[in-house]
């Protein structure tokens, strides 16, 4: 019998996106599903009870999900984070879990760029602003997306740093970014800081007021990474301190109304997360998500894995 995958996104893949998948899980001989745009966790509970693999994005697949998908052998977030999995409950019914790095970091990388620029002319307000030439960009995380950010602003004339205890500084160093030793010497010199850290429960409430404090004067910082890494609390007080400071994010923030009442234009939020909404990225991580599972079930091939 052939096999079923499942794509299950609340925010859908564009539809070419979708149409190739389709291509190639017919040309390979593979069921697909799709359920997009679902109204309620319970739908995805459901949805999962007779496949063997699962394509997401920011979809929450928790342990009722894995404990109600009987067949399941594979989960592909199509995408880089994976907080949304519960890996812990997959590795217990020895399901494998991947994710598609890189497949998505040039989106993200744009959208931060979009952000910057946005904050930088008041919103397009048509008031003088200022410009990103000559100013200090902090890159926090050299992955996929931090690399993309950093390729992006030398076209925009930017002094580079960055700051990632997990990356060999030579690959900073060979892209021209000038690579920090610790955290606090990114936030105390960068005029923009574009945050590219996963949400794990060392980063979680991480950027705080230690670090918002010693931001230079009229920094910008551009959140296209996860809101759990903000101390919002803390990010509430130091903007009420500073007035200089700015903050925008692609995900909105808990504390969303308040930070938006009290702040104005010095905060923004894009209407729903887009760092990664592009046909382009869409396409990319789809696909990648698609064959790294037929190559899974076909070869064995586990590269992605990320609960090893
Ligand atoms: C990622 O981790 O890849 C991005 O946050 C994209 O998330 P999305 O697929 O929900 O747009």
């Amino acid at each position: 019998m052939a096999k079923k995958i499942l794509i299950a996104t609340v925010k859908p893949f564009a539809a070419q996106a979708v149409e190739n998948v389709k291509k190639i899980c017919s040309e390979k001989g593979y069921d697909l599903e799709i359920m997009e745009k679902y109204p309620e966790q319970n739908d995805l509970v459901k949805a999962v009870k007779s496949v063997d693999a699962l394509i997401v994005r920011s979809d929450k697949v928790t342990k009722e999900v894995i404990d109600a998908a009987e067949d399941l052998k594979i989960v592909v977030r199509a995408g880089a984070g994976y907080d949304n999995l519960d890996c812990d409950a997959a590795s217990a019914r020895k399901i494998i879990c991947m994710n598609t790095p890189g497949q998505n970091s040039n989106a993200v990388a744009e959208l931060a760029f979009g952000m910057m620029v946005f904050m930088a002319r008041g919103h397009f307000n048509g008031k003088p602003g200022t410009e990103l030439k000559d100013k200090k960009l902090g890159i926090h995380a050299y992955g996929n997306v931090g690399r993309n950010v950093s390729r992006i602003a030398k076209g925009f004339d930017m002094e580079i740093l960055a700051f990632d205890p997990f990356i060999d500084q030579q690959i900073m160093l060979d892209d021209g970014v000038k690579a920090v030793k610790t955290v606090e010497e990114l936030y105390n010199q960068s005029d923009y800081l574009s945050l590219h850290i996963p949400s794990i429960p060392a980063t979680q409430k991480s950027i705080n007021r230690q670090l918002l404090t010693i931001m230079p004067q009229n920094a910008t910082l551009i959140n296209t990474a996860r809101k759990e890494v903000i101390h919002e609390e803390d990010l509430i007080a130091v903007m009420q301190e500073r007035t200089d400071l700015k903050y925008a994010s692609d995900i909105a923030p808990v504390k969303k109304d308040e930070l938006l009442e009290k702040f104005g234009t010095r905060v923004y939020f894009t209407p729903k997360k887009m760092g990664a909404q592009t046909l382009e990225a869409n396409i990319n991580a789809a696909v990648a998500a698609a064959n790294q599972i037929i190559n899974y079930f076909e070869n064995g091939d586990t590269t992605f894995q990320v609960n090893k």
